[in-house]
């Protein structure tokens, strides 16, 4: 039986830094509050979704079985979002800045999937990690347990900064301009549920390359993508960064604008402060589809885009942790190696051979090399992340890095040491060659998992490394370093865009039955930092994309010229000769005369669209307001519990608390800055929401404002049992009413709000 959540804060409490502890405390108190049907269905989502916990297919208990919709019988209960059944597993997405780990969270991870997942763990495109088949009633204690070793699940879903990613193989890249770890560490920090970020109409993703010319930070997509630069001023080296804003991948595929050509280091979090602001103030709400901050930067023009970012850094009040964690940057790079470099003994080993030259990476540390370790899928086992934290421990000084190539790097391997890791991999079925070339296929979770997925892109991912690895399928030098991805749906987490053979999942119609199809996008280029997008050229049903692969593959043998790269093959034969190519690939028998097309890879079924649900990655559009009242609430809650124990004095103080954190949100439409001090609060409150008579009620006037006056000038008397239940009551009452003046004021406020702080 699984230890409870109790059990885990009370074993782990002491190891947990003080603010991640009470968010996790805050989250379970949600979750029972949710249980008892007293918190919002879509709060609670958007609550869970900024913690990681997300939905998975078929949480909304229905399944297809090819013929009809099936009903999963789920226990009763509340749901824990709309159309997500509370007892349905989902998916804990757990942050990993810029594919950072240590040997000790590769075994948390190990044993977190043991407890709560399949004993798997899977790596994503953003180097995350994922668990799935999560019970929602688990995740105080995944996150209690996670926390222990320093890992936050915190904004990895939902209308938030996402994970932060960068290089793998940043500090030991021979063509880095630096070290980008400790800045997007930095960055990672300062911005995790830093208030400027917490009304979004849509997720932000950050990204930080160590230079301009390779793939591994992909700048060019990202919402806020930094390219590291330096530059010399009065002999003197100065560390930078080329800004870029305003990419994004998904239906609508846009390149980013280059926002600043050089800004220095000591300038980064104050600009993404400063971009936060004007994206959380100016971004689109309530047309989702329009929502990210692509969408604000082609509206507004890269010109008044850098405007307005450059006004906001003008008024942001000075913070210490913009260049706090500059003063002992190390010159180079923060690891030590655990062993002498040593030289690289030519090896025998035909088995070696190939995984040496396409997974082991030379570092600019002379001596040192870098190893990839391809995870199929991204999956990875218990057992096999235990087995990889102890070759880490014993091979590196802990370097372990996620790949957005859904791959694992152990850096800082002393070359002669190769042989034997190789073994010692290879005994954990960890060795296999062919790292981020055509044999590594890159696949979202498709229809396995998500409940967006049109096509199984897993599914088919398996079945190419398959023929790959069989020789059903075969490779030469020609593609043996291209890339395939593969999205089950056209919003691109494969980052099918980048590849040179990308595909995305649709659906067709062909009489009265679906037939899953794949969309084929050719010749995205991953160098560059993505620097260009492929071309979409015609839909395949899915089942024929390996013939799809084995055409082309063939022609670009047959008709490259010398040098030529595959983006520039397919731009020279065209989008109109490849459609020729491909054209009788197309047409689909009867589904009375041959089913083969009708369902998809590795799934036996008869296809049909009917498990796809609605999407929750980016979330419910719940403002800031939202959540500062929800908060109130939760801890008027609070405040009951403990007059409840006869805790007194402490109820009375969180039943002020609650008013407080409700007033606050209320003059936060209009003064974002406002301090936490309680004094300033209620200042400013009066000011802007008593005097102006915005908080009256239509019958009671101002009588629940008075209950916060009072309470605070009563603030220092000790409580007893009377005068708490007093106080716990009207902090209920309190909140009530700043719920009803949010909803009577809500667009009153917001727009004159606007204007204060425009
Ligand atoms: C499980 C359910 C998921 C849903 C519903 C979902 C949804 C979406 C959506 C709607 C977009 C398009 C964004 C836009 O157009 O604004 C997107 C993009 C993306 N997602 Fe996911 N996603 C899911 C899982 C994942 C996973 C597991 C990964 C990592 C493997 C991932 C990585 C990405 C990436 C890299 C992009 C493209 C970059 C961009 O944001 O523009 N997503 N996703
Ligand atoms: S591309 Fe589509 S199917 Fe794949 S994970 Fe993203 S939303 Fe789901």
């Amino acid at each position: 039986m699984k230890a409870s959540n109790d059990a885990w804060s009370q074993e782990l409490g002491p190891m947990i830094r003080e603010d991640w502890a009470r968010e996790i405390d805050i989250f379970e108190t949600e979750l029972r509050l949710r249980k008892q049907g007293k918190f919002d269905e879509k709060l609670f989502a958007e609550t869970r979704l900024r913690r990681g916990a997300y939905g998975q297919r078929y949480d909304n208990g229905l399944r297809h079985d090819g013929i009809a919709q099936q009903n999963l019988a789920f226990p009763e209960a509340p749901t824990k979002g709309p159309m997500t059944q509370w007892y349905a597993p989902g998916m804990m997405r757990i942050k990993v800045p810029y594919g950072g780990l240590t040997p000790q969270q590769l075994e948390t991870m190990a044993e977190l999937a043991e407890d709560y997942s399949d004993g798997i763990a899977h790596v994503t495109t953003r180097q995350d990690f994922q668990l799935h088949f999560v019970l929602i009633e688990d995740a105080p204690a995944l996150m209690r347990r996670l926390a222990a070793v320093g890992i936050t699940t915190r904004e990895a879903c939902g209308n938030s900064v996402r994970n932060v990613t960068g290089c793998a193989i940043a500090g030991v890249c021979r063509e880095e301009a630096f070290d980008i770890s400790p800045y997007a560490r930095a960055l990672t920090f300062f911005l995790l549920g830093h208030q400027d970020v917490q009304d979004f109409g849509r997720k932000f993703k950050i990204s930080f390359s160590g230079c301009a010319h390779n793939g591994c930070g992909l700048a060019n997509m990202h919402d806020l993508g930094m390219v590291a630069r330096t530059r010399v001023v009065d002999g003197l080296t100065q560390r930078g960064f080329q800004v870029f804003v305003g990419g994004g991948l998904g239906a609508v595929p846009h390149s980013a604008r280059v926002l600043y050509d050089f800004l220095p280091v000591e300038e980064l979090l104050p600009m993404a402060q400063a971009v936060s602001r004007v994206f959380a103030r100016l971004g689109e709400k309530k047309n989702r589809a329009r929502a990210r901050v692509k969408f604000l930067v082609a509206k507004l023009g890269d010109e008044e885009f850098r405007r307005l970012v450059q006004e906001e850094r003008k008024v942001l009040p000075s913070d210490p942790r913009w260049t706090a964690y500059l003063t002992d940057l190390p010159e180079a790079t923060e690891e030590k190696p655990s062993k002498p470099g040593s030289a690289l003994a030519s090896t025998t080993n035909p088995e070696m051979l190939p995984w040496q030259k396409s997974n082991v990476y030379a570092q600019k540390q002379e001596g040192y090399s870098t190893v990839t370790v391809k995870l199929p899928l991204g999956d990875i086992t218990a057992a096999q992340l235990r087995a990889l934290a102890d070759i880490a421990r014993r091979y590196t000084p802990g370097a372990i890095r996620t790949t957005v190539e859904q791959n694992m790097v152990l850096r800082w391997i002393s070359n002669s040491d190769l042989p034997a890791l190789f073994a010692e991999l290879q005994a954990a079925k960890l060795a296999g060659a062919g790292a981020e070339g055509i044999r590594d296929v890159v696949a979202c979770p498709g229809t396995d998992t998500c409940k967006l997925g049109i096509s199984a892109s897993r599914g088919l991912a398996g079945e190419l490394m398959r023929r790959f690895s069989s020789g059903d399928m075969a490779i030469d030098e020609t593609i043996e370093r291209l890339k395939i991805k593969i999205s089950g749906c056209f919003n691109s987490c494969s980052q099918h865009h980048l590849a040179d053979l990308g595909f995305y999942g649709v659906a067709r119609k062909v009489g009265a039955h679906t037939v899953p199809h794949f969309q084929v996008v050719l010749g995205g280029q991953w160098s560059e930092n993505g620097g260009a997008y492929g071309l979409p050229i015609l839909a395949v049903p899915s089942r024929r994309i390996p013939q799809v692969i084995e055409r082309i593959a063939d022609r670009f043998r047959k008709e490259r010229q010398a040098g030529e790269t595959f983006q520039l093959f397919i731009k020279r034969i065209g989008k109109v000769s490849i459609k020729q190519m491909l054209d009788d690939l197309t047409a689909v028998p009867e589904h009375a005369s041959d089913r083969s097309l009708y369902s998809d890879w590795r799934d036996p079924r008869e296809y049909s669209t009917g498990d796809m649900g609605v999407g929750e990655c980016a979330g419910e559009v719940v403002t800031r307001i939202d959540f500062d009242l929800a908060a109130a609430e939760r801890e008027v809650f609070e405040a009951q519990l403990l007059l409840d124990s006869g805790n007194n004095d402490a109820a009375a103080k969180r039943a002020l608390r609650a008013m407080l954190q409700a007033a606050r949100g209320l003059v936060r439409l209009s003064y974002l800055d406002v301090p936490e001090t309680p004094a300033v609060i209620i200042e400013e409150f009066r000011k802007r929401l008593y005097d102006t008579q915005l908080f009256f009620d239509p019958f009671a006037g101002g009588k629940f404002a008075h209950f916060l006056f009072s309470a605070f000038e009563r603030a220092d008397e000790p409580a007893d049992q009377r005068s708490a239940h007093h106080r716990v009551e009207e902090a209920g009452l309190f909140v009530e009413a700043a719920h009803a003046c949010n909803l009577r004021q809500g667009d009153r406020i917001a727009q004159s709000g606007l204007a204060a702080a425009t």
